[in-house]
């Protein structure tokens, strides 16, 4: 018998249907939200789920559902995957490293400097028709970016791809503080120098956070550390909702705590906090870091591929290119 396969959301159909070639598959063409509830029922008697981050994947589910062998997330991040629930139950999951760290970094940079000169501000000011006089020699007056200082928080891929922006293409002093600290070498190569996290957040002029999401990292910066950063200071998150305390930050920006923020993932997204709403020193984007065409089809392909190859098909079967639980495999040829 085919196996039987789930994919969650609406993605490209000439790359998802690469699936049809192997298995019997029920997609999602319309991108409804299934609620837990309705994502138990739709993988009653499947082998495998394409899932992307808005799907919870935990103990519960994998209980109701015990035909699965293996989760297929689409993104670098599987904060959304109870890993640890998977791997006792012997399904595999995978996830998208390395094709979405240039973009992910461009967009993080980007957002970084939008926050900095104050582009979304500005942007507003003239969309709105207030631009009434020129040449006011100190409006949206921002700060500088070239030869600043660049604080990295985490420093995986996506962390030193950041780094390598700031060192080579801006001449940035770049800092950077990770769990590890990373070889002389890689630390060379990103042109970044570890320090401690009281230091990260007392030099920073940018401090961009990209590490991942886990209950060691909810609320790494909350009320406490963004007292402790320059009051010209900019924070721009594009790791996860969760790792900023979102209502501190609203209030450190509203009283000049720290300059300006940068956020493209929020507490409990898509839900933005009220707070942050209503401040112009803040540039708002949609959970967007690794939106590029050519990198979105990237992400679905290395899925497809590794959802064929998980299942036992394809010219990698048993192979999957990126398992996050490599175990469940070695188990697996035992
Ligand atoms: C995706 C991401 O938007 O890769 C990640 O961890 O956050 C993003 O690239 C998301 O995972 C889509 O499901």
């Amino acid at each position: 018998m085919r196996p039987s396969v789930l994919v969650t959301r609406a993605t490209f159909t000439d790359i998802a249907g690469r699936l049809r070639e192997h298995f019997n598959v029920e997609d999602n063409p319309d991108d409804a939200l299934w609620d837990p509830v309705e994502l138990r029922r739709r993988l009653q008697g499947r082998q495998g789920v394409m899932s992307h981050g808005s799907d919870r994947i935990d103990a519960a589910l994998l209980d109701a559902c015990p035909t699965l062998k293996a989760v297929c997330n689409v993104g670098v991040g599987y904060n959304n995957v109870d890993v640890e629930a998977c791997t006792a139950r012997g399904v595999l999951v995978t996830n998208t490293p390395d094709v979405l760290t240039e973009t992910t970094a461009d967009f993080g940079f980007a957002l970084m400097m939008a926050t900095a000169r104050r582009i979304g501000e500005s942007e507003r000011f003239v969309r709105q028709g207030e631009w009434t006089k020129t040449g006011i020699f100190d409006m949206f007056a921002g700060s500088d970016v070239h030869g600043a200082t660049l604080g990295i928080l985490g420093m995986g891929r996506i962390g030193r791809a950041v780094a390598r922006r700031g060192s080579l293409g801006f001449g940035m002093r770049v800092i950077y503080h990770n769990r590890s600290r990373l070889t002389a070498e890689a630390e060379a190569e990103s042109g970044a120098r570890y320090v401690d996290k009281a230091t990260l957040l007392r030099e920073a002029d940018h401090l961009v956070l990209v590490l991942p999401y886990s209950a060691a990292s909810h609320h790494a910066i909350g009320a406490e550390e963004l007292q402790r950063m320059k009051p010209t200071a900019t924070l721009t998150n594009i790791a996860r909702g969760g790792i900023v305390d979102d209502a501190a930050l609203a209030s450190a920006l509203r009283t000049g705590t720290i300059a300006a923020a940068g956020l493209d993932v929020f507490e409990g997204e898509p839900r933005v906090h009220p707070a942050l709403l209503g401040l112009p020193n803040v540039v708002l984007t949609p959970h967007i870091g690794s939106a590029s065409i050519q990198t979105r089809r990237a992400m679905a392909a290395l899925t497809v591929d590794n959802l064929i190859a998980a299942l036992g098909a394809g010219p990698r079967a048993g192979e999957p290119p990126t398992p996050v639980n490599p175990e469940v495999l070695a188990a697996r040829r035992r």
